[in-house]
């Protein structure tokens, strides 16, 4: 199959919409990381996202829609839940809330959970698509199973190029990394993922049943990576943060915004080096500290 890649345009989004009508998926920019959206309500749909992606099926996926009227339709929520859609939609956060009974999406989108994932994105083409194809859209993060979240149009070319038929390119994503997930399920709110958004939940600790796609490996380059490196061997590719200039820095004034967003874009990079290793500077686990220093112990993790 040819990949085309098209920059986000009314032209781009209708041919986006096109596909996603006939049941194919589609590469998307959000302001988190790039996504493979299908329509929610098709199976086929939403088969064709497991395909191309490689990944195992036990894991559920986000459904994006428009507004938070939308999104009950789909979930329902409780009181807390509308508190934190009405203070962060449209924007980087996602919550796990019951499936309405009558809810029109594909049980092969929650894995057949009672439980769903739902966001209402922030970004232009994302939102344009969604009104476009007037459908709610499953998508979780646009490469191959494993592999690091894409940041760039180029990412998702090269790790899904061949599989899927558009990618809509909205360059670099503004936020770079995944959405902080939060399970409002009964009980206190439970934080399923850290990320962009700071929200006062308690950690749902190592809770793999869960949020199932947060494998200890999820996020693995295919080479050793080191945390906390305050010094770097030859044959390592250092990723520097603040007083450590290191081959490529996440942030040089040490700006926790700046270093969550080019987090991927340099493990990309140290990834597709010739240097055998990757090293990567102490990133203080504060703030959104704590969503990086989680990716980066993901990355770490082995096997
Ligand atoms: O920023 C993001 O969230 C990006 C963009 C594309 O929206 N998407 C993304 O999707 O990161 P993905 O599939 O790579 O990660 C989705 C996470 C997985 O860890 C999955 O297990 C969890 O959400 N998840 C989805 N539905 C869930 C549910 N009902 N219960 C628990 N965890 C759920
Ligand atoms: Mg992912």
């Amino acid at each position: 199959m040819e990949t085309r890649v098209l920059p986000f345009s009314d032209d781009a989004i209708a041919e986006a919409a096109r596909l996603i009508l006939a049941s194919q998926p589609v590469a998307m920019p959000t302001e988190t990381v790039y996504g493979l959206a299908a329509d929610a309500t098709d199976a086929e749909a939403v088969a064709r996202i497991y395909e191309a992606k490689g990944r195992p099926s036990f894991n559920p996926l986000i459904v994006h829609v428009p507004d938070l009227a939308a999104a009950q339709e789909i979930g329902r929520f409780p009181d807390e839940a509308i508190e934190l859609a009405a203070r962060h939609w449209p924007g980087p956060l996602t919550l796990v809330v019951p499936l309405q009974e009558d809810a029109a999406v594909a049980p092969i989108v929650t894995a057949g959970l009672s439980t769903v994932g739902i966001r209402v994105p922030h970004h232009p083409a994302m939102q344009a698509l969604l009104r476009a194809c007037g459908r709610p859209l499953a998508a979780p993060s646009a490469n191959a199973s494993g592999s690091i979240s894409p940041t760039r149009a180029e990412h998702v070319l090269k790790s899904l190029g061949g599989r899927i038929p558009l990618i809509v390119d909205g360059g670099p994503t503004r936020r770079g990394i995944e959405s902080t997930i939060v399970a409002a399920t009964g009980g206190p709110l439970r934080l399923l993922r850290p990320g962009p958004v700071q929200v006062d939940a308690l950690p749902a600790s190592g809770s793999r049943i869960e949020a199932p796609g947060q494998l200890a490996s999820h996020y693995a380059p295919s080479k050793r990576l080191r945390l906390d490196a305050t010094s770097a061997e030859a044959d390592e590719y250092w990723i520097g943060f603040g007083a450590i200039a290191g081959d490529a820095s996440l942030s040089p004034s040490g700006d926790l915004i700046e270093a969550a967003a080019r987090l991927f874009d340099l493990l990309h990079e140290a990834d597709s080096d010739r240097k055998a290793r990757i090293a990567v500077a102490p990133v203080p686990a504060q703030g959104l500290g704590v969503a990086i220093n989680d990716r980066l112990k993901r990355a770490a993790a082995e096997g």
